[in-house]
């Protein structure tokens, strides 16, 4: 098996709005990431993968694209890009810009035409359909960030379909020359030279019209789900349908031109192994985005246990796989596994360093999230008012507050302005910096002994000269107790191994002879 540069690859994920603002506008730009190379250069992962930049409305801060081959103006330039990409590739660092195929902004000129008449020549670029005699939607699917699929347009009189909010209208993907258009802007990016793409969402791309009612999802437990969209079971038509591989396959038809181009795919589904193995088949994506670790309630033990099982028995020696612990989506990873796990607060940074051991331990590659090298909480302590995601503003809970926790601006350096943000204190950020992320500047940690990036940079640095953890292969699990996760790492052709151990508990504990100090790994 050859080794492909994203097999083992660490991906360090930017969210652009929140990681550097070059021009103290209170939002991060493409400059911002550009002046921080060296940073992500010195902690020693292998690609960044940048959250969509393109000119975009911002209803859902940038995945409702309007026109996908120009920067938007908040971040940049496109020469700005350019020359973002080239001084990424000058310190070796791969770059992977975030696609988003399945939909786009109802403010994208496409859809601005389509939705004039029912005969213009972008007429069928969407899905528009016909009511129901009684007036009422064309079926019963509900959408990701709350109510229906579907939204009433007065000019054609019809609905259209969209996963997500009513701004992004879903492309109908199911046109060839709409499926050729998407294709196109591809190419324009990779004529760039990014080394590929994280495909947004791409379970959610419809290239058919089957349009088959959700069947109610069955509850065993009793408990009412906390969105609308999880009362259906999604094995009907509205997700992960079979024609969505046309697609996979014209994506990787395109980036086998250009040869060493990645793709990852991200997506979900009722059984997302299964899913998972279908987009990776020959001809299909390199890997997708596997989302078990990235649960809101946190997992135990047992669960993060029985969770790498299911990546070993699916994906070991195919490596199609790309773990994440933490995102842009969801509450920072040592809050959400703080949940289930009692970790006593003197362990805090050691139990932070163990978990992004164990997440570059695993097969295939791993997405780290800003922010996640320097053990930064959750921003959990936002107000109502502070919010700014559209989900959480609508959907807004007790338990749920949607994205921002995670998307509070990067904290650099306390000797500077706004902790570095925006070097400038009379800006005010677009979310406010969390008080205790102040202490934790990425350019005060970098270069400080014993601190959070300095122990992170030193793990990655030692994996790299490890062919067990980055030569592809195998994880076989071993017994290690109920509190410590025990594995062996294979490389690909068998001839390097490595015990990897990883011990949850405020006791020293004894595997194959090893010792593992409390919160802390061992590799052997
Ligand atoms: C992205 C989200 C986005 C959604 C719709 C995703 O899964 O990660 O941030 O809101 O797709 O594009």
């Amino acid at each position: 098996m050859s080794q492909n540069w994203w097999d083992n690859a660490v991906i360090y994920q930017i969210y652009p709005r929140s990681f550097a603002d070059s021009n103290s506008d209170g939002v991060g730009d493409l400059n911002g990431i550009t002046g921080k190379l060296d940073y992500i250069a010195d902690l020693g992962v292998d690609a960044i993968w940048i959250s969509p930049f393109f000119v975009s409305p911002m209803k859902d801060f940038g995945y409702d694209v309007a026109d996908y081959r120009a920067v938007d103006p908040i971040f940049g330039t496109n020469a700005d890009f350019d020359r973002l990409l080239e001084q990424a590739h000058a310190r070796g660092l791969k770059v992977l810009i975030d696609m988003v195929l399945a939909h786009c902004s109802d403010q994208h000129p496409w859809f601005v035409e389509s939705r004039t008449s029912r005969d213009n020549p972008k007429a069928d670029w969407f899905y528009w359909l016909d009511p129901k005699e009684d007036a009422t939607e064309p079926n019963n699917w509900m959408s990701f960030f709350g109510g229906r699929t579907w939204t009433w347009d007065t000019a054609r009189q019809q609905y259209y379909f969209h996963n997500f909010l009513p701004s992004q209208p879903n492309l109908n993907l199911s046109n060839p020359v709409v499926l050729d258009a998407m294709i196109d802007t591809c190419r324009f990016w990779l004529d760039k030279g990014v080394d590929g793409f994280r495909l947004d969402a791409i379970h959610t791309a419809k290239l058919d019209n089957d349009w088959t009612d959700n069947r109610p999802r069955p509850r065993t437990d009793g408990i009412r789900p906390e969105r609308e969209f999880d009362y259906q079971a999604q094995d009907s038509a509205q997700l992960n349908q079979p024609s969505i591989q046309i697609l996979s396959a014209r994506l990787r038809e395109l980036v086998d031109g250009y040869g060493d181009r990645f793709l990852m795919g991200e997506l979900d589904g009722e059984d997302a192994v299964a899913v998972s193995k279908t987009f990776t088949e020959p001809g299909r994506l390199h890997s997708t985005y596997n989302f078990n670790l990235l649960r809101m309630e946190g997992s135990t033990v047992a669960e993060v246990r029985e969770i790498i099982g299911d990546l070993a028995r699916n994906f070991n020696d195919s490596n199609a796989i790309s773990v994440a612990w933490s995102n842009h989506d969801i509450a920072r990873v040592y809050d959400r596994m703080k949940r289930r796990i009692d970790v006593p607060e003197a362990y805090a940074d050691d139990f932070a360093h163990m978990l992004f051991q164990l997440s570059t331990s695993l097969i295939g590659s791993t997405c780290v999230y800003q922010g996640e090298e320097l053990g930064l909480d959750d921003a959990d302590r936002l107000t109502r008012d502070q919010l700014q995601d559209p989900w959480g503003v609508a959907r807004y809970s007790e338990t749920f507050k949607g994205r921002d926790t995670c998307r509070t601006p990067m904290p650099w350096t306390q000797d500077q302005p706004n902790t570095g943000f925006s070097g400038d204190d009379l800006v005010e950020s677009w979310l406010p910096i969390d008080e205790r992320h102040k202490s934790k500047g990425g350019l005060d940690q970098q270069g400080k002994q014993g601190s959070m990036f300095e122990r992170n940079k030193g793990h990655l640095s030692w994996r790299r000269e490890q062919p067990a953890l980055t030569h592809n292969g195998q994880i076989q699990l071993i017994d290690g107790g109920d509190n410590v996760i025990a594995f062996n790492r294979l490389s690909h052709d068998q001839s390097d191994t490595m015990l990897c151990l990883f011990n949850f508990s405020s006791q020293t504990q004894s595997v194959e002879g090893v010792d593992i100090p409390p919160w802390s790994s061992a590799f052997r």
